[in-house]
Order: structure tokens, then C-alpha cells, then sequence
């Protein structure tokens, strides 16, 4: 049996959502305790939601379970706002994280070397909802963006999604390679939540859904 997917996601393997509209503010994610773990650059990683509640940055199936029903961290305590987005949802969530990427040195590493598919359905029952994640950009950033591809060493297949503060998308990392190109000189922050697919997140989604341009007369 196949893993339960959005339609929407379909085409794309991504779609941008309208800004989140709730205040975070920067001690959020300035007080939370980091942990050196690569991924994409130069980063680092405050893990909010983890396997089993502690300060664990791997992924879930080093404990035996998908990358579902995380657990809240201490971290998670000084950043309220940012685990009541989650709650919100009503999604089921696995893992959630705050990345601070520090600023990349040219576009060319980035496509060149920092492009990935994320490992997000590991021991992920068949017929349940397909792992995706949601980002939510934390610090202003609109001269960042995020490279996806369908194809890694085809850049006819590439979209970007630029990173302004608060700026809100889920895409299928596991299909799609990725990665973020920072200029900065400051580091970039956004919180990562990864969401179970199904009705609840259909439902999600499509609140957030930015309204249709309307057609020219
Ligand atoms: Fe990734």
C-alpha cells in the first residue's frame, strides 16, 4: 500500500503559503540552545521536537519510530509562540526544528554542493500519510531564497521561494532536492516542522492558500 499524499503537492512537490500572521518575536529563537549539526551550509540546529523529548538533532528512525508524534524539548519552553504554530495546526508533527544558517559564500556551492533529498519517511507504515515539511522564515531575509529541483543537476526544473520574515511553505523534501542560498552578512533563522499528510493538513493547507489572481476582464 502506497503512503497517503496531498493532491496539491502533486505537480510541484511544493506550494507557498500565505505569511504567518502572528508576532514571534526574536528571543524566540535567539535564547534557544543550539547544537552544530550540518545540513544544507553552515548550520546550526535548536531542536524544538524531538524522538523522545531530549536534545537529540538525528532523525527519528535512530530511535525506531517515523518522523512522527515528536516530543517537546526544554528548548521548547522559551519559544511559546513557536510551539503553539505547531499545536495549532493540529497536524500531526514529528520532528521540529529552528535552523540558523549562517551566510553561504556563492550560489554556485550552493547548487553545486549543498543541494539534498531529505531521509523523511524511514520506517513509515505503508498506507499512512507521507512526511512532508513545513518552514516558517523567522528573520527577514528577502534577498535569500530556497532552490528546489526535481532533477538536482537540472536547473530547467528549479524554483525559488524567496525568504522574507514570516514568509510560510511546505514542500516534499524527500522528492525535491534542496537547499537555501543566504547572502546575508546576518545568519537566517526559520523553524522546521515536519507534518504527517492527511485530512488535517489538506486542512491546513488550504487556509493558507493564497487568494487566486483575479482574471482580466
Ligand atoms: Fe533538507
Amino acid at each position: 500500500m502506497a503512503h497517503r499524499k496531498l493532491d496539491i503537492l502533486e505537480r510541484d512537490g511544493f506550494v507557498i503559503l500565505k505569511p504567518n500572521e502572528r508576532h514571534i518575536a526574536a528571543e524566540e529563537w535567539e535564547a534557544l540552545d543550539y547544537l552544530d549539526w550540518k545540513s544544507g551550509g553552515d548550520t546550526n540546529f535548536a531542536v524544538l521536537a524531538s524522538a523522545d523529548g531530549t536534545d537529540d538533532p538525528r532523525g527519528f528512525w535512530e530511535l525506531g519510530k517515523p518522523d512522527k508524534d515528536g516530543i517537546w524539548t526544554d528548548n521548547a519552553e522559551k519559544a511559546p509562540t513557536l510551539r503553539r504554530w505547531v499545536e495549532d495546526s493540529k497536524v500531526r508533527f514529528g520532528r521540529v526544528r529552528v535552523i540558523k544558517l549562517n551566510p553561504s559564500t556563492s550560489e554556485n556551492e550552493v547548487t553545486s554542493r549543498f543541494l539534498h533529498q531529505d531521509d523523511n519517511n524511514r520506517l513509515n507504515p505503508d498506507g499512512e500519510g507521507w512526511v512532508v515539511r513545513a518552514w516558517v522564515n523567522l528573520t527577514d531575509d528577502p534577498d535569500s531564497y530556497m532552490v528546489l529541483r526535481e532533477d538536482k543537476d537540472d536547473p530547467s526544473t528549479e524554483h525559488r521561494i524567496p525568504l522574507p520574515r514570516n514568509a510560510q511553505f511546505l514542500v516534499d523534501t524527500e522528492r525535491l532536492w534542496h537547499a537555501v542560498y543566504h547572502p546575508g552578512p546576518e545568519p537566517r533563522y526559520a523553524m522546521i516542522t515536519s507534518f504527517e499528510s492527511g485530512p488535517a493538513l489538506k486542512k491546513w493547507v488550504t487556509a493558507r492558500m493564497p487568494r487566486p489572481r483575479s482574471k482580466k476582464r
